[in-house]
């Protein structure tokens, strides 16, 4: 049986959209992607339908009602009965219950080498604060930000007049190669998530 994936994302989704062509490429990999699903509505829902995949939006109500939000956004991801999680550029932080709901199950792509900048704005802390190399990591999700064990990780080199985009785009390749490593060999049985707290 393939295992089976909700992608979560909020945004263009372009390491999403990576995944789903590899996934399309490489059927013995024993990936299904499931579900995308956002917070708003993300232009990356567009990029999934074309590849065929049901999308969903549980819309973020505000700061104030993030309990109620992620009670919503547990119902529709256990209606995908999925194996795993992968928060693929969700800007929202998971409320605890979810984390709770899908311990061990809830993974995240960071752009920097945790625990070197955690947070929102990690690329463009990092070229802020001129780092020579920035970096690429995969964690499980725990309560806090950015927090959780690491799953993988991964240098990124940065060149001289790199922009935050230029160096985002450049950990974002670094970001499909390690996402696509960890699934595909979590579908091999070839390796486990570390435990993190719930
Ligand atoms: C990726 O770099 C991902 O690691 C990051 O958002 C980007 C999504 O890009 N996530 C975070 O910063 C979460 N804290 P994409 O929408 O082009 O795939």
């Amino acid at each position: 049986m393939p295992l089976r994936l909700v992608v979560l994302i909020s945004g263009t989704g372009s390491n999403m959209a990576d995944l789903l062509g590899r996934v399309d490429e490489h059927p013995e990999a024993g990936l299904d992607v499931v579900a995308v699903g956002a917070d708003r509505d993300a232009p990356g829902l567009e990029r999934a339908t074309e590849h065929g995949v049901e999308t969903f939006v549980v819309e973020f109500p505000g700061p104030e009602r993030r309990e109620e939000w992620g009670a919503q956004l547990a119902v529709r991801l256990d209606s995908f009965s999925p194996d795993l999680v992968v928060l693929s550029g969700l800007m929202r932080l998971v409320p605890p219950d979810v984390v709770r709901r899908f311990h061990g199950r809830l993974i995240n792509t960071h752009p920097s080498y945790l625990p070197e900048f955690p947070g929102p704005h990690a690329v463009k802390d990092q070229v802020e604060a001129g780092v020579k190399e920035a970096g690429a990591s995969i964690i499980v999700v725990d309560n806090g930000v950015d927090t959780g064990p690491i799953v993988e990780q991964q240098r990124v080199a940065v060149m001289s007049g790199d922009s935050t985009e230029s160096l985002h785009n450049r950990i974002k390749q670094t970001e499909r190669e390690l996402l696509w490593r960890v699934l595909t060999e979590l579908a091999a049985g070839q390796r486990s998530l570390p435990v993190g707290q719930d």
